[in-house]
């Protein structure tokens, strides 16, 4: 989908697996953060949607591209490129193009300065007046409705596609945090890996990530014998299309190595929160974000390791930008979130 911006302000959740666009007050643009180049005169074929409908179907002059790896920019070209196909869809064409005035884009916390400068690169090429950056977790927080300015402690985990952030918050910065690459592309590169070594079967990895989100499920006395996928692929031995039948409870033994990284990712940063937010923890518990908090259980499961009060975000893809759409809307009042 996309619309129109109306306003001169633009807002960027440059995710690993998809790219939203907002103004302060409505979603814009919200599409795979995917890219598809013709090798034989290096022009975009396509962006979001587009390209990741073509994925693993291509022909050789076409070059399928994801210029985010990990949560963060790996191919600057390619995310500069990319952005500029997905922002030139929501302007109207105009004779005389003009910058944006404020324009804030998410960026991971745990990003290395040569990551941010390769975003602020992709970012330049707009020409707007004042050009931010807000740590992704901070803007999830503030997506999710919660105070930021206060001093009580909040822990929220954002389990996105590329990388898994854990951060306590306290008086509108991060107190504590730890990260993680064992994200959405780590669950569904297990579950492509489980079908090659069972069954010698593959499938590519838009199959396995449908097979997670139709029937992922991340805790076992819950999970179903009888709900199952049918997924289409190769068998490896005789080389000719087949499908196999996956049933919910497979796939959740298939996804807890992984799961208990990420579990292992929010114990490290309870061990290493101070004493005084920890007890505000104790009490406010742990919000959770980042498309992956759809899986199947995952309240009911966390709540049993950590025996904290567990909050699921309903609209999980979505807090990064509602947050840094509310920073849009009231910059001076988020200047201490502005990097
Ligand atoms: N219903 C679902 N069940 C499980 N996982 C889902 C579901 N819907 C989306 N996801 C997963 O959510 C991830 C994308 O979420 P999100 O858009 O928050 O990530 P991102 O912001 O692009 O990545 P990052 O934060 O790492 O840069 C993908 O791994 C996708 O497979
Ligand atoms: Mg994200």
């Amino acid at each position: 989908m996309f619309r129109f911006a109306s306003t001169k302000n633009l807002a960027i959740d440059l995710g690993n697996n998809n790219t939203l666009l907002t103004d302060q007050s409505a979603l814009l643009f919200s599409q795979p953060s995917y890219m598809v180049v013709n090798e034989l005169n290096n022009k975009v074929e396509a962006v979001g949607d587009q390209a990741y409908s073509m994925l693993e179907k291509m022909h050789s002059n076409l070059k399928p591209i994801k210029p985010l790896k990990g949560g963060v920019i790996s191919d600057g070209e390619s995310a500069k490129k990319m952005l500029k196909e997905m922002v030139s869809k929501i302007q109207k064409p105009s004779l005389f193009p003009k910058g944006f005035n404020y324009l804030i884009s998410g960026v991971p916390y745990d990003t290395t300065p040569v990551e941010k400068r390769a975003l602020r690169d992709a970012l330049d090429q707009f020409s707007s007046r004042n050009t931010f950056l807000v740590h992704e977790p901070l803007a999830a927080a503030l997506g999710l409705g919660l105070n930021i300015q206060e001093p009580e402690g909040k822990l929220v985990v954002d389990i996105g596609g590329g990388i898994t952030e854990v951060v306590i918050i306290s008086l509108s910065g991060i107190a504590a945090f730890q990260s993680t690459r064992t994200a959405g592309d780590t669950l569904d590169e297990e579950i492509q890996d489980y079908f090659r070594r069972t069954y010698n079967f593959s499938v590519g990895l838009k199959t396995a990530e449908h097979v997670k989100k139709e029937i992922g499920c991340v805790l076992s006395s819950i999970a179903s014998k009888e709900e199952f996928f049918i997924a289409k692929g190769k068998d490896l031995m005789e080389g000719i299309p087949v499908s196999r039948k996956v049933s919910q409870s497979e796939l959740t033994f298939v996804l807890e190595k992984p799961f208990q990284k990420i579990e292992e990712c929010i114990r490290q940063s309870l061990e290493v929160c101070p004493p005084e937010l920890a007890s505000d923890i104790y009490r406010s518990g742990i919000y959770v974000t980042g498309g992956n908090a759809k899986l199947k259980g995952i309240k009911e499961r966390l709540t049993k390791t950590f025996q904290l009060p567990v909050h699921i975000d309903l609209q999980p893809l979505l807090s990064v930008s509602k947050g840094i759409s509310q920073i849009l809307g009231a910059p001076q009042k988020h200047k201490a979130v502005l990097v």
